[in-house]
């Protein structure tokens, strides 16, 4: 390695893990209803691709998400590798259950820094979301299961605003304490700017550790990069992602909204840093899922939800 790239590097993690969320994030955000076969195909193209997570589907209200009401069809078809982790989206213990009898074995949980955001996704409060998840997450712990958990619009809400850092720390902590391996914190509407990802990753530093959060970042204003940057600054190594940026953005059809897990990987390529995955099969699974998406027969009813709730993190 050159003094140059040591330098450019800075306190830089040697290795990053992605998170591959295309197959959830990204198909709920898309009009297009992908048929369950591709999805499956999609799901197992990542993982071989070398992909250490890949969140599969969401157990959620299929009328809140029609694009992903197949969940229960696609899951237990998907041929799992030993060293990848499948998570699926869970609200409540409804979705466990289906999760359960799914043969899931990593759930994540979803919640916002942001009420308004939180009751028009999931017609909760923070206070009652967290409520919700805590029997999911102790049955999910006793079972084994790897646990994450989402704060999206850490960054500004689309409805109310600003978000204050100090209630993202909050929120995340709760998550924490209710058994969560993981915090994904999210910048659903993609507004973050890399001081203030500088700023909340300092706060959220100073009570958690940093093995145990991941940024989840979009790309709608052009700045992801820039923002995984800034996390890289503070020594975060988890990001999240979407092959292809699967997802759009919900604001401007055909501007990007999902960061794309080839654009992380060239970008962690150009800076030396380990990520293990091939961006080249992982732009491949997506060429095909974006052919579903393009052709697309069926089209998903998505009810009157507002831009802000089509995307999570
Ligand atoms: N799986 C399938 N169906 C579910 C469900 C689940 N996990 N949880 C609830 N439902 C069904 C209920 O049976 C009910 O069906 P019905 O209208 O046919 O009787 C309907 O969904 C509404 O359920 P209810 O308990 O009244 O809750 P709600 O209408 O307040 O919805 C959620 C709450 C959480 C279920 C719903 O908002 C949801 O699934 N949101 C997910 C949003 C999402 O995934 N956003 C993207 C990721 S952040
Ligand atoms: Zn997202």
């Amino acid at each position: 390695m050159t003094a140059a790239r040591d330098e450019e590097r800075g306190n830089h993690p040697s290795r990053v893990r992605i998170v591959e969320v295309g197959p959830r994030d990204g198909l709920q955000n898309e009009d297009a209803l992908v048929p369950a076969d591709a999805k499956v195909a999609f799901v197992e193209a990542l993982a071989d691709a070398g992909l250490p997570v890949v969140e599969v589907t969401s157990f959620v209200s299929p009328r809140a998400i029609p694009q992903l009401a197949d969940a229960d069809d696609v899951f237990p078809r998907v041929r799992r590798r030993p060293d990848v982790r499948y998570p699926v989206l869970v609200p409540n213990m409804r979705g466990m259950e289906r999760a359960e009898h799914a043969g899931a074995d990593a759930v994540a949980v979803f919640t916002a820094a942001s009420e308004a955001f939180n009751k028009r996704n999931i017609g909760m409060s923070i206070e009652e979301s967290l409520a919700a998840f805590e029997p999911v997450l102790e049955r999910a712990g006793a079972l084994g299961w790897w646990r994450r958990g989402y704060v999206s619009t850490a960054f500004g809400c689309p409805y109310s605003g600003a978000v204050d850092t100090a209630r993202v720390v909050d929120i995340c902590e709760a998550l924490i304490d209710l058994g969560c391996d993981e915090i994904s914190v999210g910048d659903t509407i993609g507004v973050a700017e890399p001081d203030g990802v500088r700023h909340a990753c300092d706060a959220l530093l100073e009570r958690l550790p940093g093995e145990r959060l991941a940024l989840h970042l979009h790309d709608t204003r052009g700045r992801a990069l820039d923002n995984v940057r800034a996390g890289l600054e503070r020594g975060i190594s988890t990001y999240d992602s979407s092959a292809g940026g699967t997802g759009g953005c919900p604001f401007a059809p055909g501007a990007p909204g999902n960061l794309a897990t080839e654009s992380l990987c060239a970008m962690l390529d150009r800076l030396g840093i380990d990520h293990g995955v091939d961006a080249a099969k992982v732009a491949a699974a997506a060429a095909v899922v974006r052919n579903h998406i393009v052709d697309g027969g069926a089209t998903a009813e998505a009810g009157d939800r507002g831009p802000g709730d089509r995307s999570t993190g």
